[in-house]
């Protein structure tokens, strides 16, 4: 017997990708994984020598709950340099990823019945976090024309008087949009006339913007200060996806609801991982803009490929690392296999079968027909799979 809330989500289908991948390899199969959430590079020395550093000071006892004073500083600071935002240092919380300071935040605030408006395509823990929660993710489809940005108008119609979030991410995993300062503008107006409704701004990619620049919405629309919890991590942006360091600003009694949580989950955040995450935000930047750069030269060229490949059509996302290539040209057809693909997840299964090419399908992510590809990978493997994939589409009848 296991509980109940357990039926109410699933393991998230980027990682289930990532492990029949990784079985099929370790079955002598040639697998390419575009399916992975996490940058191809190693965590940067200087970080890896600050945790080295820490555990030689003999930092290795249980930290304080919320966060170390100096991850907390560096944190402060971070906001103040980055974003123009201004935070107490009680107004700030670390925990084990972005991931745990999301289900903090919901875990403390949603009630059974509670909405919360995640716009498609989605992160896919968002609504599994709701639905643990007891709360009913309310999903609002964005369009590939618009770039996946939720607009006003679909925005005002979702909400309700159960509406007690709503979901911002951006740049977007898994279509790459961004939300430009007036997007955000127009959505801030909304809110403004529905002060029972928090934001959730999930900044975690933020450092991976490739044209124009990153805004988040307490940056033009300060009078939601109150009611944003603006979360950030250093998984993508330093390569940190191991070290599970994320972090969130907000009302000073929402930080403390979620810290009362996080106080019977693990007690805060590892002590070392908390030392290597100051130096990544206080210390030399150079790689970030580096590894930028990098990412930009693949996005270019996995879109313009992309795009070559009959039956795809896909948007030139502004950030992130993946793209979000509209498959249903391929609906309906069969494969050289002899396979009918009926949706996205027959293309995601038939890829994996016959190109050994590990993708995940849009419909994991609330929008279809499409498929999610990472670029986070190098640019040889990528050509190889991008083959593969044109392969697959001159094979389809
Ligand atoms: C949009 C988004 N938010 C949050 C996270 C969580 O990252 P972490 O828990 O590693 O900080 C991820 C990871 O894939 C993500 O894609």
């Amino acid at each position: 017997m296991f509980a109940s809330a357990l039926n109410r989500i699933e393991t998230s289908a980027s990682a289930v990708m990532t492990q029949r991948a990784r079985a099929m390899r370790n079955a002598g199969r040639d697998v390419l994984a575009l399916s992975m959430g996490q940058p191809d590079f190693d965590t940067p020395e200087h970080i890896k020598d600050a945790a080295k550093a820490a555990m030689d000071r003999g930092e290795t006892g249980y930290p304080p709950l919320a966060g170390t004073e100096v991850l907390k500083r560096a944190i402060q600071e971070k906001f103040k340099r980055e974003n123009s935002l201004d935070y107490d240092v009680d107004q700030i919380l670390v925990s084990n990823g972005g991931k745990q300071i999301i289900f903090n935040a919901f875990a403390a605030t949603i009630n059974p019945g509670d909405e919360v408006i995640v716009p498609a395509p989605y992160w896919v823990s968002y609504p599994d976090i709701v639905k643990y929660t007891g709360g009913t993710p309310v999903f609002v489809e964005t369009e590939l024309q618009n770039g996946f940005r939720l607009t006003a108008s679909a925005l005002e119609a979702a909400i309700t008087a159960k509406t007690r979030w709503l979901v911002l991410n951006s740049p977007n995993n898994p279509s790459g949009g961004c939300y430009r300062p007036e997007d955000l503008m127009s959505l801030a107006a909304v809110l403004a006339a529905h002060p029972h409704i928090r934001v959730l701004t999930d900044d975690i990619y933020e450092h991976l913007v490739f044209d124009g620049k990153f805004t988040t919405i307490c940056q033009v629309a300060p009078e939601l200060t109150d009611r944003v919890l603006t979360m950030n991590g250093v998984s993508k942006a330093y390569a940190m996806t191991g070290w599970r360091i994320g972090y969130a600003a907000g009302d000073v009694d929402l930080i403390k609801a979620m810290a009362k949580m996080q106080s019977q989950v693990t007690g805060g955040a590892c002590s070392i991982s908390q030392a290597a995450a100051a130096e990544a935000l206080s210390g030399d930047q150079t790689l970030v803009t580096e590894r930028r750069a990098s990412f930009k030269a693949r996005r270019d060229h996995v879109v313009a490929r992309l795009n070559q490949i009959s039956g795809l059509r896909c948007i030139m996302p502004d950030g992130a690392f993946y793209v979000f290539p509209d498959c249903r040209g391929w609906l309906g057809r069969w494969t050289a296999g002899g396979a009918v693909l009926n949706n996205d997840s027959d293309v995601a299964e038939q890829l994996l079968e016959e190109q050994e090419v590990a993708v995940v399908h849009g419909a994991a992510y609330g929008l279809s027909p499409h498929i999610r590809i990472s670029y986070a990978t190098d640019m040889a493997t990528l050509d190889t799979a991008l083959d593969r994939i044109n392969a697959f589409a001159e094979g389809l009848s």
